[in-house]
């Protein structure tokens, strides 16, 4: 699986600034849990001096996505608007001591709600909006900005690439003929600029969409049996939290995952679906999705999303199981 450094893990077991700000006067909101992720950026900006005084986070999404907003709130508070609107999505990364290839979407994500957290502080729009045509990837909700912004900022040259760093294309693959025209484009346009080699720059043509999809088909697989993974993944085993169960009564086990699951409603709500914890036995953590989330066909991205919250709560391996309710 991945291999996620140690300032990942630290900042994934252990959050900084993770909660609700209640005095900010900046938000920025992007992603959603139907895509995967979701990310809101709370601010707190001295209107004198623009300088960001507190920062805090509510994510929903992996652990590189939890790390990836921990990180963002560190490296901006003590900064002015003007240092902070410069930052990076590399800078995230580098913080953390980089990020798997496949994980760097969620330091995108942490850069999209900087800019409209600044945006919304200054009365800006930021465009984020799927307006009609804007929106290129249906399955994960990207739409053209997003991707020409990765594409320039962190000089991306194939497909597979936008894939990791946005989302788009991790799919159906339905978007393939919008993504290599996106590619080709903003390639183009830095390769006039002087800030890439004519060589590296993609050309229509230049990837098999069947060979991209064989290969997200096999990943996918891979990502399945979270059972496997709980076990194995960097994250769980090795982190500094307490030895599976230590101390932990079932109770208390049943009470956190409550309490997890009661943070993640809002966000599941948001996007017109429910989770009710079923059952717990052993580390099988069974729940059912209701509403949008039962017919949605990133469930499963959600069900990795409510299950590593879960590894992060209780600091153990959580396997999670979708059921139907019986009553
Ligand atoms: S529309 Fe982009 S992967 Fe399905």
């Amino acid at each position: 699986m991945w291999d996620y450094s140690d300032k990942v893990k630290d900042y994934f077991f252990n959050p900084k600034n993770a909660g609700v700000l209640g005095e900010a006067n900046a938000v920025g909101e992007v992603g959603a849990i139907s895509c995967g992720d979701a990310l809101k950026l709370m601010l707190k900006v001295d209107p004198e001096t623009e300088t960001i005084q507190d920062a805090k986070f509510q994510t929903f999404g992996c652990g590189s996505a939890i790390a990836s907003s921990s990180a963002l709130t560190e490296l901006i508070i003590g900064k002015t608007l003007e240092e902070a609107v410069s930052i990076t999505n590399q800078d995230i990364a580098d913080f953390l001591g980089g990020l798997p290839p496949e994980k760097m979407h969620c330091s995108v994500m942490g850069y999209e709600a900087l800019q409209a957290a600044i945006a919304n502080f200054r009365g800006e729009e930021w465009h984020d909006d799927h307006e009609e045509g804007a929106l290129v990837c249906k399955c994960f909700g990207v739409d053209e900005g997003v991707i020409e912004r990765a594409i320039r900022m962190n000089k991306l040259t194939s497909i597979e690439q936008v894939t990791d760093y946005t989302k788009a294309g991790g799919g159906c693959l339905t978007c393939f003929d919008k993504l290599e025209e996106l590619l080709a484009k903003v390639n183009g346009e830095l390769v006039a600029e002087g800030l890439l080699a004519e060589h590296a720059a993609y050309r229509i043509g230049g990837s098999d969409a069947a060979e991209l999809k064989a290969k997200a088909k096999a990943k996918k697989e891979a990502e399945k049996a979270p059972a496997r993974e709980a076990a194995t993944s960097p994250i769980a085993p090795s982190s500094p939290l307490p030895p599976p169960s230590a101390g932990m009564t079932n109770l208390k086990k049943i009470r956190l995952i409550e309490e997890a699951i009661e943070e993640l409603r809002p966000y599941l709500k948001k996007d017109g679906g429910d989770c009710e914890l079923i059952d717990v036995d052993g580390n099988n953590v069974m729940v059912n999705l209701k509403g949008a989330c039962m017919g949605c066909q990133m469930a499963s991205v959600t069900i990795s999303g409510i299950q590593e919250r879960l590894i992060a709560k209780l600091g153990m391996p959580i396997r999670i199981i979708p059921v139907k309710s019986t009553h």
